[in-house]
């Protein structure tokens, strides 16, 4: 029996409803067709958004929305996706298969997709390709509403008043697509470039966001704290979970064991490596107010057999799930330094949520782990531990991962995570100072390998958990292999 003890008396910081953003990049069928299909299309939308992908990503609750990419953005001018549609460039977007950019879903289509969605923008900024000008003139063209040249040209092409952009990235990955640059060149282009990320009204001031580190580049981190941390409100973070590396993805589905519990151990690597990233922010931050912005995450498999390699289409089975929940357990943790993620991607790409092919969408087991997670957002984190045992004989990878928080209410919520594809977990957990009177709880779960797909939509999808009891001060309960489940105790 493992002993799970939630000290609710031990109020530590809040987690963000940011960290359960997502990303969306001009990359294979994320926008065109995954989310945006035109006005014209058969597929039903509203200004030429699917409804389905729309409700679905409304109903999960997500919080804000990263665009336009990625490597993408880094090579992305925002005036080419402005004003009529007939009138837009056409380009070749060179980076994601060579495939004709029509330039169709611009500026405006992104804020009308984040109305429609209901939530926040994270507006991508090009400092790889771009000028100092143009990046200066795109924030004054969302945000400014007073007498301005990028003012009338917004209002000119319909749009009467500004959007809100909460977050603005200054770059992406510019240690590689971005322009493979030096962490010491990069800082000074991010002082330059962000000088002129103006702020046109105080209460639609975005937060300057500095391209930030990948997996282990301790350096960079170090360089942009210390060259220009006090400039910038948050410092970016990238992890994907491979099976080995960049050149050892491994496969989506059909992995061995062996393969998915490699796969388990990297993805909770992400522990380890935030908590190094953050000790060395907290070296030049130790009031922690640079937030750390992990603006893509998520695992990234060997493309589908039959899809176009550069599109990164992948399946998503209950491994991601398992992927999705501790992650998001472990930003949970670190949210006091961690304080934005954006999942990659959102469709038909990466990790997503949803998947779709011609008018079907299908919900992947990761949608129904953010969906379930929807309960931490804007909690306050509880102190709390779980006695576990390390499961990976090359490596550390507990077998249960949880976090808890507290809503304004006073609900407890805890999600725990049995990474474990053979062992049912005996959890008893204490509540210090609390007496229960209800708990409800939720579960993820099924065979590893299992998927949702457009002739089985609904093979894995959330249920009621009924397997526990109810104590005086907590609970205790059988938790199967591999699942995540979420507890709600009042
Ligand atoms: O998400 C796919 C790509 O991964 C992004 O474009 C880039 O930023 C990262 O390398």
């Amino acid at each position: 029996m493992e002993k799970y003890l939630i000290n609710p008396n031990q109020k530590l910081s809040k987690i963000n409803r940011d960290i359960y953003g997502c990303f969306s990049e001009h990359l294979g069928r994320c926008i065109y067709e995954g989310t945006y299909v035109g006005e014209d299309s058969p597929i039903p939308n509203v200004n030429g958004m699917r409804t389905d992908v729309v409700t679905a990503l409304k109903d999960m609750g997500l919080p804000v929305l990263r665009w336009p990419g990625g490597c993408f953005a880094d090579y992305y001018h925002w005036k080419d996706g402005i004003g009529k549609k007939e009138n837009r460039k056409k380009m070749i977007n060179t980076y994601w298969g060579g495939v004709v950019e029509d330039n169709s879903f611009g500026t405006h289509e992104f804020f009308e997709l984040c109305k429609q969605i209901g939530c926040e923008a994270y507006v991508a900024g090009n400092l790889g390709s771009g000028t100092v000008q143009e990046m200066s003139e795109w924030v004054e063209y969302m945000t400014c509403d007073g007498l301005s040249p990028m003012a009338e040209l917004r209002k000119e092409n319909g749009q009467e008043k500004p959007w809100k952009v909460k977050y603005f990235g200054v770059g992406n990955e510019n240690w590689g697509c971005g322009g493979f640059m030096r962490a010491e060149y990069y800082a000074d282009l991010y002082k330059r470039y962000a000088t002129y990320v103006r702020t046109y009204d105080p209460n639609n001031k975005p937060l300057k966001i500095a391209c930030g580190a990948s997996h282990e580049k301790y350096y960079w981190t170090e360089e942009l704290m210390k060259e220009a941390g006090t400039l910038m409100d948050g410092l970016s973070y990238h992890y994907y979970t491979y099976l080995v590396d960049y050149d050892h993805k491994g496969v989506a589905k059909d992995f061995s064991d062996e393969e998915y519990y490699a796969t388990m151990k990297n993805a909770y690597k992400i522990d380890e490596l935030i908590q190094k990233h953050s000790e060395i922010m907290d070296k030049y931050d130790s009031q922690k107010r640079v937030a750390m912005i992990v603006d893509e995450w998520g695992s990234w498999y060997t493309a589908e057999e039959g899809t176009n390699s550069a599109f990164l289409y992948q399946q998503n089975t209950v491994r991601d799930a398992l992927i999705a929940g501790l992650t998001l357990n472990v930003f949970n943790k670190h949210s006091d330094r961690v304080r934005m993620a954006n999942l990659a991607q959102t469709v038909n790409v990466l990790q997503s949520v949803a998947l779709t092919d011609g008018e079907e969408m299908v919900l992947t087991p990761t949608y129904y782990v953010f969906k379930m997670y929807k309960d931490h957002h804007d909690n306050t984190l509880l102190g709390s531990c779980i006695t576990t045992k390390n499961i990976y004989e090359d490596g550390n990878l507990p077998q249960l991962i949880e976090s808890a928080s507290m809503k304004e209410d006073g609900t407890i919520v805890s999600t725990i995570v049995n990474t474990s594809m053979s062992e049912n977990a005996e959890v008893h957990c204490q509540i210090e100072d609390f007496k229960v009177k209800e708990i409800t709880a939720e579960i993820v779960t099924g065979d590893a390998h299992d998927y949702n797909d457009f002739d089985k939509k609904d093979v894995v999808k959330t249920c009621g958990f009924e397997n526990f009891k109810k104590t005086e001060d907590g609970f205790t309960a059988t938790l199967p292999p591999c699942s995540v489940v979420k507890f709600l105790i009042k």
